[in-house]
This record gives C-alpha cells, sequence and structure tokens, in this order.
C-alpha cells in the first residue's frame, strides 16, 4: 500500500507542539472523514467498505464495539447514536476484558474494533477470537492497511491523516464521525429514521467543520481558564448520555498529559460516591449542552455549587441560565445532540494542552504512555 504522507504532515509548522497542530486540523480532518461518503446532494451516505456486510449488520442479533483509550470513548458514542437512531442493541466493551472473558458470541454478532493504529494488540486478539467464535468481524482504523484494516470482513477508515501526539485528538473526532455517519446509515437502510430528521443530521454533520472553527478560535479564553486551575491535583468531569463519554474523554486528556488525576463520571452517578470529593479546590468540569438531559445536568450542577466546587460549563452559545451558577464557561456552537460530541470535546482538549504547558510536561510525548501499544 502507498503511504500517503508529505514532508509536511509530519512537521509542527508553526505550532509549538503535534497536539495543538492536530487539535487545529480537527476542521479538516472531520470533513475529510464524511466528505466522499455524503453524495453531494446531502441526501445519502455511501460506506464502501461496508457494502458487502451491511445485509449481516442490519440483520445483526446485536453489535458489539471493542477498543482501548480513546477508541473505547468514541465506541459509547457510537452506541448511544446507533441505539438511539438505528435501535439495534450496541455493547461496548474494552478489548482486553473482552478477549478473556468468554463472551457469548456466534455468527448473527457483528463485532466492531475502533483502533487509530490499527496495531493494538488486545484489540487485535479480541477480534480474532470473535471470528474464531462465528461473528461478523469489522474495523473501523485511521492507519492504511494496519494488521486490523487487513483481518476485518469490512469496515470505514478514518481520514484523520497521521496522528503524532500521544494522546488522541483528531483521531478521535474521526472515529466519532464515522460512528455517526454509522449510526444514519444503519437507521436509514431500517427504516427507523424519519426521512426528514436523516436529512436533517446529514445537514448538522456537514455544519460540524466551521463550527469546530469556531470554537478554536476561542483558544485564548480557554487558555486564560486553563491558568486558573493549573495547579489543581484533582478534577472531574461530568456528562450525561453521548456527552458522557466525552466527559470521559475529557478527563482521559488531563490525566495523560497533564498528570493531574481525573475522573469522567455520568452525572447521575455522582451522588454515588464522586461528591464525597467535591470542595472548593476541585474543579469540577461540567459537559451541559442543550439536550433532553439539560435539566438533569443543571440540577448536577447546583449539587456541586451547594459544596463550593469550581464549576467549568462546557455549555451551547446563547445558554445565559448557567452563568450564575458556574465559574468559568466554554461556549459551543448550537447543535443537534447527535453531533454536539463533535464540539463540546474541542474546549476540552484545549483546556487540558494548555494546563499540561503551563505545568512543564511533555505534551507530545507524556511519561509511561506509547502512542501504539503493540504488545500486552
Ligand atoms: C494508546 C494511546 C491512546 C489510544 C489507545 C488505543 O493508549 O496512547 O491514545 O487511544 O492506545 O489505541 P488505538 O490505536 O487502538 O486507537
Amino acid at each position: 500500500t502507498k503511504v500517503d504522507m508529505t514532508i509536511g504532515d509530519l512537521e509542527k509548522g508553526d505550532f509549538e507542539h503535534f497536539m495543538l497542530k492536530e487539535i487545529f486540523e480537527q476542521p479538516k480532518t472531520i470533513e475529510d472523514t464524511f466528505r466522499g461518503r455524503i453524495n453531494p446532494e446531502h441526501t445519502e451516505i455511501v460506506l464502501g467498505g461496508l457494502l458487502d456486510v451491511l445485509p449481516k449488520i442490519l440483520k445483526a442479533r446485536r453489535i458489539i464495539i471493542i477498543g482501548c483509550g480513546t477508541s473505547w470513548h468514541a465506541a459509547l458514542v457510537g452506541e448511544y447514536l446507533i441505539e438511539e437512531y438505528a435501535r439495534i442493541p450496541v455493547e461496548v466493551e474494552y478489548a482486553s476484558e473482552f478477549r478473556y472473558r468468554n463472551p457469548i458470541l456466534n455468527s448473527e454478532d457483528v463485532v466492531i474494533a475502533i483502533s487509530q493504529s490499527g496495531e493494538t494488540a488486545d484489540t487485535l486478539a479480541a477480534l480474532r477470537m470473535a471470528k474464531e467464535r462465528g461473528a461478523t468481524i469489522l474495523g473501523v482504523c485511521n492507519v492504511v492497511g494496519s494488521s486490523i484494516a487487513r483481518e476485518t470482513d469490512g469496515g470505514v477508515y478514518t481520514h484523520a491523516g497521521v496522528e503524532i501526539g500521544v494522546a488522541s485528538t483528531k483521531a478521535f473526532t474521526a472515529q466519532v464521525t464515522i460512528m455517526t455517519l454509522f449510526a444514519l446509515k444503519l437507521a436509514k437502510e431500517n427504516g427507523r429514521i424519519s426521512s426528514g430528521l436523516y436529512l436533517d443530521l446529514i445537514k448538522e454533520l456537514s455544519e460540524i467543520p466551521e463550527k469546530v472553527k469556531s470554537i478554536l478560535v476561542k483558544h485564548p479564553h480557554i487558555k486564560e481558564v486553563a491558568a486558573k486551575y493549573k495547579d489543581a491535583i484533582n478534577a472531574l468531569y461530568l456528562g450525561r448520555g453521548a456527552l458522557f463519554p466525552v466527559a470521559l474523554e475529557g478527563a482521559l486528556k488531563l490525566k495523560e498529559i497533564s498528570y493531574i488525576h481525573a475522573e469522567g463520571y455520568a452525572a447521575g452517578e455522582m451522588k454515588h460516591g464522586p461528591i464525597a470529593l467535591v470542595d472548593d479546590n476541585l474543579p469540577v468540569i461540567v459537559v451541559a449542552a442543550k439536550d433532553h438531559y439539560y435539566e438533569k445536568i443543571v440540577s448536577n450542577i447546583q449539587e456541586v455549587k451547594a459544596r463550593k466546587g469550581n464549576i467549568i460549563a462546557v455549555v451551547t452559545e446563547g445558554d445565559t441560565g448557567l452563568t450564575s451558577m458556574v465559574n468559568d464557561l466554554f461556549e459551543i456552537p448550537k447543535s443537534h445532540p447527535a453531533v454536539s460530541p463533535l464540539l463540546a470535546i474541542i474546549p476540552l482538549q484545549l483546556f487540558s494542552y494548555y494546563i499540561a504547558v503551563m505545568r512543564g510536561c511533555d505534551v507530545d510525548q507524556p511519561r509511561n504512555l506509547a502512542k501504539s501499544v503493540t504488545v500486552e
């Protein structure tokens, strides 16, 4: 296979770090990932690598999505979207658990591996096991011709380009873009979505690159907020619905590169443990975009505020209702909840990046971590 890469791709250009460059590339990489999969009239989604297996997926008893790290978070977003729109049962598992736990699998199951590198040892081994047990196996990989891409019965490439920063950013949003296309494609094929909503959501997806740009230009504000919290010892990230995996991914970014202990939680679980941690030292990052969970997340914000936690909220532009309740705000443009994970993660990536830089950490090569974990 031809390696589609120029020297320019491997240079940081005007950016201080690869991670920052990759964060700023996302308007383009998200567009590259959906362009060519949506027809020019914006009426049809074409996923060429799934053509042969589509009937099988539509008849699947369930879809199991596996991955590690950030890819596992993209899988969780996929679970929400596929179940919501295509109404096919989905389970998400860590590849490292799935491969060893003797799962019940047969030829009616479809197992999808999400992997940036396509080489993660646990993910590859889990796929091979699923194949042996008769499941149809598919891949969502970024690296063309990688082991997972070669061994699967079908799949879809993310077109994020080469990712150098160990902490995944543009590969994540490309994976989520594929999950969105995949959910909509299945929903259309099995008739579970109205054509009006289907067309609206394709349009919403096509508007994401411009909206991501409008978040990126606010980087000076995000940097200022980061400066206030750079000395934190712990951080808690909360979200609900498809924004719960965004909270997990936000927390992972912070811990990977700044070494601040950070945990992501489903906001409704806060009362079952993490609320005990809240005091006037704890930054609590709440992903509170306008969706049908909004009222619930506002109650969670009030609970944190009552215990004097420092709240940083990711909110929908124009949502002034929260201003008095929170310490800091990151605004994201209004969008349909189906695509809001692609927006909500952007300020959280930048927030982690600036904190890590201010703490003097090596953001592109964090200690003890590897870009691709090819051994167990
Ligand atoms: C490592 C990387 C992460 C990545 C994970 C899974 O831990 O540091 O950024 O999310 O592996 O990698 P994959 O290539 O399978 O997506």
